[in-house]
């Protein structure tokens, strides 16, 4: 497996705080406990496990919960592009999506950027650079909410792929880097019948013979770019020591691919048997929130509570919808294989971290950064009500 390198720093420097909390269920890594959480100077000093310290604030019943780490949010494009062609001024667009990533309860994002164009208008083709300057502008002005990292999705088989990943990696900070592959017949589109459908949903207008031309082109860039363009940004990756993920793998020979490719996290694997093959491997399944809590994929293929039903699944990620990261961890407690609400939260907290290095963070325990979050579980609903990010109150 590739070591990444730690992060325990950011460029720029982050402010702190100090606070001691009191809670009925502090969530360790391993267990629940009662007792009181110190901070200071953003950093756990002290937790004590069933004592309520004079000086604390109680929080009652509220559950105490690390910040939680999120590696695949596709939120940001929207609020970028919050319609087709039309976009919004980036600055603006990068804090009012902070704002709301942050008050899902998460202290660590990584922005997932989309490279390559793959002939769907929605993507960002070359405004993706100017995303890239208002992110690092933002996170200048030391006022973002959520400490924010890089995830750069690759569009393999994109003509234009390897030059926009290599000039978004020469300019920004990349922290993940993920391999897609969204040829019709392929992967999340194995079934090219549900593709068919996306699109005819999507580009209204288009008939059926404009989409037999198009998925036709996007066979032919697979067959041109497929294999080359993934070893070339696999090399990039691994020269930069970029965590890297797989994308979609569907069969067994796609995780031996990943595995031989020195990949770290599985992200969406469409099958049962690619998911184990995969967690088997020592990969970090990574699997979409809202798949928890809708109750299946959107894209009709294996579901999350499946995978964590067989104990394969490792990470949720709010994909397309932040709060779906709390409501799915929440969702996963009574599955026997989790282990209860602390195997649960890790999936939302520690696994994420440490599938990309980040070892001062994903639990509440000392000398971790005092990132933590307040939940009152209200009609079985879990609602965010407190955030501290480094000790210091962020929503
Ligand atoms: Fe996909």
């Amino acid at each position: 497996m590739t070591i990444v390198e730690p992060v325990t720093a950011s460029a720029v420097a982050e402010p702190v705080g100090s606070l001691a909390v009191a809670s009925r269920s502090i969530v360790l890594a391993d267990r629940v406990v009662p007792g009181t959480v110190v901070v200071e100077n953003g950093v756990i000093v002290a937790i004590e496990e069933d004592r309520i310290l004079d000086e604390a604030e109680d929080w009652g019943d509220d559950i105490l919960v690390p910040g939680l780490v999120e590696l695949h949010t596709d939120h940001i494009e929207p609020h970028y592009s919050p319609r087709p062609k039309v976009f919004w001024e980036p600055f603006s667009a990068v804090f009012s999506y902070d704002a709301q990533i942050a008050a899902a309860g998460i202290t660590t994002v990584f922005d997932s950027l989309r490279a390559g164009s793959d002939g769907d208008s929605s993507m960002l083709g070359a405004r993706l650079f100017e995303l890239g300057d208002a992110i690092e502008k933002a996170k200048a002005t030391g006022l973002l909410r959520v400490d924010h990292h890089t995830h750069l999705r690759c569009e393999i088989c994109a003509a234009d792929v390897l030059d926009q990943a290599r000039e978004y990696l020469g300019r920004f900070d990349v922290r993940l880097l993920s391999l897609m592959d969204h040829t019709p017949g392929q992967r999340q589109f194995r079934d090219a019948e549900k593709l068919r459908d996306y699109y005819r949903g999507k580009k209204k207008g288009m008939s059926e013979e404009e989409l037999d031309a198009f998925f036709a082109e996007r066979i032919r860039l697979h067959e041109r770019y497929g294999v080359v363009h993934r070893r070339a940004l696999v090399d990039i990756g691994h020269a930069r020591g970029v965590a890297l993920a797989s994308h979609d793998d569907t069969t067994v020979e796609h995780v031996e691919e990943s595995v031989a490719d020195r990949v770290q996290v599985a992200e969406f694997p469409t099958t049962l048997e690619a998911a184990a093959a995969s967690h088997a491997a020592g990969l970090a399944v990574l699997m979409g929130a809202p798949n928890v809590v809708r109750g299946g994929s959107h894209s009709g293929n294996v579901s999350a509570i499946a995978l964590a039903e067989a104990g394969h699944l490792d990470i949720l990620s709010s994909d397309y919808v932040p709060v779906s990261l709390i409501e799915g961890a929440f969702g996963l407690v009574d599955v026997p294989a989790i282990g209860g609400l602390a195997g649960a939260i890790r999936t939302v907290s520690k696994n994420p971290a440490e599938a990309t290095g980040m070892t001062d963070r994903g639990e509440i325990a000392c000398g971790k950064r005092g990132d933590l979050v307040r939940v009152r579980l209200l009609d079985g609903h879990p609602v965010v009500r407190e955030v501290f990010r480094l000790g210091r109150r962020v929503s």
